[in-house]
């Protein structure tokens, strides 16, 4: 499969209002991010952001060293359509993510759970060791145990809160976690964990 040309059809076949995974305020991101009082010029990347609505939620409050990465052109022109140049955009594959930036807070929503092979998540994490600071965190969330099997018709895996934390053990302390039942605009009923991560002090 061609990651890119699935994303970009995506993109270009629904509003970014239309997407299952359509928040208008993405809440629990905001209440995990808030909690951790970072400055407001910390650098802070959403992966995968397609056009989401966090990185205006994150202007509001003051943030003003934001990045936001995605596959898809198209994605990431919905969001500059609304934020023009106040924040960075990168549209690329997060393997090939290219920058000399060391991001504090590593935001990741539905990204990935769908790196169904080994290998791919060992190069996801390799990225997020490269591209964080040495006292950064990681804020990731997946399809739970119990949510749906695919994402976007693309088979995914699922995690409870402990195989996250497994995932991530070596390389990062576990804070907190929270479930979420997201539900679609079509209104079905989509179950995520979101967990916090601290980077191990080496
Ligand atoms: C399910 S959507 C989630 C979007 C956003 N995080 C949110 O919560 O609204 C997954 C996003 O990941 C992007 N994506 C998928 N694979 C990617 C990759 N290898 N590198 C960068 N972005 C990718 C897609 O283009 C899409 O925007």
């Amino acid at each position: 499969m061609d990651t890119k040309k699935h994303w970009e059809k995506i993109y270009l076949d629904k509003t970014h209002t239309e997407v299952t995974w359509f928040q208008i305020k993405p809440l629990i991101s905001l209440e995990l991010i808030d909690e951790l009082n970072l400055g407001a010029n910390e650098l802070i990347i959403d992966v995968g952001a397609g056009s989401s609505t966090l990185a205006e939620n994150l202007l509001e409050r003051g943030f003003q060293a934001l990045t936001v990465l995605d596959i898809s052109q198209k994605a990431l022109d919905n969001i500059r359509k609304r934020l023009g140049d106040k924040i960075t955009y990168l549209v690329s594959d997060f393997k090939a993510l290219a920058t000399d930036k060391r991001f504090k807070l590593w935001h990741d929503r539905a990204v990935f759970h769908f790196l169904t092979h080994k290998s791919d998540r060992l190069i996801y994490q390799q990225r997020l060791k490269e591209h964080m600071a040495s006292d950064g965190y990681l804020l990731i969330s997946t399809f739970a145990s119990d949510g749906p099997e695919k994402c976007s018709g693309l088979k995914i895996v699922q995690y409870s809160k402990e195989a996250l934390i497994d995932e991530f053990k070596e390389d990062f302390v576990f804070i907190k976690s929270r479930n979420e039942t997201h539900i679609s605009p079509k209104g079905l009923e989509q179950k995520f964990i979101y967990c916090l991560f601290k980077r191990r002090q080496q």
